[in-house]
């Protein structure tokens, strides 16, 4: 055998290992979507007692069930299993194929409690393989990851978001949830961005919950079921607001958080958002939101929002969609109030921050506003850890690779 036949057989051997290890690969995404579907866990309205799951499939209508059991080690054996059952739904796509979305809620449970879980159809061979969650102890001091938009379309986009997210759970390893302010993909019709959304996210999103915020490119034609076929959350939101699990409001520890829907009418949700804030007598008010108020631009329909921030004399909103960083100093009736520091005392207004984009999209940095405590483009991927301790709430942004670029403190 020559030196050229030799090269032949060794770039053949490299192109079959390749094609193998290639078809592996995609037969493990395919497994993961179809027969163990990727599993959402979001947070119910009494994080905690309850939790909701989210799971999508093809082919049959089949039930949606979902099992529980304490501890550890379960063997899904016993008459200790807690058996729930939910609702399936579907939903059309633009492809033309229709999905199962399965949703059900765990309720009764004990606080601070760690249980493994399982979805399926019931059947001995329908269930998915076995995952854990924990409720919420009963303390006031928790620490949450927020970040936004990252707006993908392709694979190697969300690899940007998966990085984004491992460095900001390894940086927040305590997180009690993640509260992502909209934008997830650039195009809501495309079923492979939410795929690849998904798949990008498996390492925690079927343990750590996710606050889901819808933005505008989450929006297809106006409506919101696509977004809220991947989510179960609080369905407590403005009663006539069209997909209403697209506004809702639950607690955690010390702290109230609204979600509200930018895309959505917002007079109903103004309505709302006054009778939510005045209906609870936790310590921390937080809201989150898509389009900002207080963010570089102003989104003009949403100003009847900030008037009842005011009067509620909410702490923190988390805005997305601008793609750059910013952090308001704190602002009571369009005014900025306190002494400038960074250190924000006695509810003397509220913060708004924008924590640049999870994803591959960045804009071009706006003009500085009146507003701006800190305003800047650094190009790249950011999230930031809010801790609740105490009558203390602390903020920390961080970029991608790690360094701390903005951090503040809100006192009581
Ligand atoms: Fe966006």
């Amino acid at each position: 055998m020559n030196r050229k036949d030799t090269m032949w057989i060794v770039i053949v051997a490299f192109v079959i290992i390749a094609v193998v290890l290639g078809m592996r690969w995609f037969t493990q995404a395919d497994s993961e979507k179809n027969g163990n579907p990727i599993i959402v866990n979001t947070i119910s309205e009494d994080s905690t007692t309850s939790r909701a799951f989210t799971w999508q499939t093809d082919g049959n209508k089949l039930p949606a069930k979902l099992q529980l059991m304490e501890g550890e080690e379960a063997t899904f054996e016993g008459d200790q299993i807690l058996n729930y059952e939910g609702t399936t739904s579907s939903i059309d796509l633009d492809t033309g194929s229709t999905v199962w979305v399965h949703k059900v809620e765990a309720t009764n449970l004990k606080p601070g409690t760690k249980y493994q879980y399982r979805v399926g159809d019931g059947s001995d061979e329908g269930w998915s393989k076995v995952l854990t969650f924990e409720t919420a102890p009963v303390t006031n001091d928790f620490t949450f990851v927020y970040t936004t938009d990252s707006q993908g379309e392709t694979r190697s986009d969300f690899e940007l978001w998966k990085n984004t997210m491992d460095k900001a759970l390894k940086t927040f390893s305590g997180a009690s949830f993640v509260v992502h302010a909209g934008d997830f993909v650039e195009d809501a019709g495309s079923g492979d961005a939410w795929n690849f959304f998904m798949e990008a996210s498996t390492a925690w999103i079927s343990r750590i919950p996710i606050v889901p915020v819808i933005g505008n490119n989450d929006v297809v034609d106006g409506e919101f079921g696509r977004f809220a076929s991947f989510f179960n959350t609080p369905d407590n939101g403005a009663s006539k607001l069209s997909g209403t699990e697209t506004n809702y409001s639950f607690e955690y520890g010390s702290a109230h958080i609204a979600v509200l829907n930018t895309e959505g009418s917002i007079k109903q949700q103004t309505e709302w958002l006054e009778e939510d804030l005045a209906n609870t007598d936790k310590e921390w008010k937080i809201v989150a939101m898509h389009r900002p108020i207080y963010g570089g631009n102003t989104y003009k329909k949403i100003q009847d929002w900030a008037e009842v921030i005011d009067e509620y004399e909410v702490d923190l909103v988390l805005q997305g969609h601008n793609h750059e960083y910013s952090r308001s100093y704190p602002v009571r009736d369009g005014q900025i109030t306190g002494d400038g520091s960074d250190s924000i005392r006695n509810h003397e207004g509220t913060v708004y921050v924008v924590a640049n984009a999870s994803g591959p999209k960045f804009n071009e940095q706006k003009v500085d506003q009146f507003y701006h405590k800190v305003h800047f483009q650094n190009y790249k991927q950011m999230f930031a850890g809010i801790t609740i301790q105490d009558h203390t709430l602390t903020y920390q942004a961080y970029d991608l690779d790690g360094n701390l670029l903005d951090e503040f403190h809100i006192q009581h």
